[in-house]
């Protein structure tokens, strides 16, 4: 699919549709629903809307307006659960001064809930995910481990703070880290969710004209995920993101089988990762530190080579 007008389309593999309509003025369109992923309604409900306009945060826009998708057993399920879901959703879309617009819902034996997001972003500022130069630094703003701390809770295994912990992660908006990133030279964004934090990297990689050095003993972990993964509670997609990411990965031997597992592990509403001019590497970093975005921390260097691979060191 082309278009004049159609500025990052779905080749790209991207976090957001984005289509210009004047020339200072684009749409950015990103759509994101699952399955429940805690027990609690309302709280999978702020979850999964952080998640889908964390999409628009990741581009560089400004989420305006959202509508609910919703996949509900009627006849299996409490009508209270889903508007504890859906109250969830918008209160999320009150703190991030989104409007809801409407919304889709239908009978399916399979709870699921998400929203379909639009923003705005001026073509000019469109962060996409490979837009990364040597010498750039890359920034984390999210701790990882979701993926394993979901697992754990599942089989009854997590720690009530380590599921906490994981919770607050999980519902907090990218917001204020999108909202620094604007004053900053910022040459590609985006935010880590299912690939894991190295299939991400990954993406940035694009066509391989640069290598991306992670430091691992900087890389922010949520508390007990390293501890569950040696147990084995890491999701499926862990490995899937292994198999698929390995071929790209140097240096695998000196790291250990749960810390690898973490940095493969699907993330749901993840961090963003900002690749930003080394000058400004410092400033951004103390600027999301200030406004509360306390778990951000530069992980890695984008180097000129070894070319087209994600170094761990
Ligand atoms: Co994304
Ligand atoms: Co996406
Ligand atoms: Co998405």
């Amino acid at each position: 699919m082309s278009h004049p007008n159609l500025l990052v389309g779905i080749e790209h593999i991207d976090d957001a549709g984005v289509f210009k309509i004047r020339d200072d003025l684009a749409l950015v369109q990103t759509v994101d629903f699952f399955t429940p992923i805690v027990d609690d309604p309302y709280t999978f409900g702020q979850i999964a809307a952080a998640n889908a306009l964390s999409d628009v945060y990741a581009m560089g826009g400004v989420p305006i307006t959202a509508m609910n998708l919703v996949a509900f057993p009627i006849h299996a399920m409490e009508i209270e659960v889903l508007r504890e879901i859906l109250k969830g959703g918008l209160d999320k879309m009150r703190e991030a001064e989104v409007v809801l617009v409407g919304g889709h819902s239908i009978e399916d034996q399979e709870l699921k809930y998400g929203l379909a997001v639009t923003g705005l972003i001026h073509p000019d500022a469109i962060l996409t995910n490979t837009g990364a130069v040597a010498g750039d630094w890359i920034i984390l703003t999210k701790p990882l481990g979701t993926g394993i701390i979901n697992t754990a809770q599942k089989g009854g295994m997590a720690a009530p703070e380590a599921v906490q912990k994981a919770i607050e992660v999980m519902t907090e908006l990218n917001r204020k880290a999108a909202e620094v990133m604007k004053g900053f030279r910022v040459h590609a964004c985006t935010d880590v969710t299912g690939f894991g934090l190295l299939g991400h990297l990954s993406e940035m990689l694009g066509a391989g004209k640069i290598g991306i050095k992670i430091a691992l003993d900087a890389v922010p972990i949520l508390p007990q995920a390293e501890e569950y993964a040696g147990m084995g509670l890491v999701p499926g997609g862990a490995r899937r993101n292994r198999e698929f990411y390995a071929p790209k990965v140097q240096g695998a031997k000196g790291c250990t089988p749960s810390l690898l597992d973490i940095l493969y592990d699907p993330q749901t509403s993840g961090g963003l990762l900002i690749a930003v001019a080394e000058e400004d590497a410092e400033g951004i970093l103390r600027f999301l530190q200030e406004v509360g975005v306390k778990d951000a921390r530069t992980i890695a260097e984008v180097v000129a080579k070894p070319k087209g691979r994600l170094i761990l060191s």
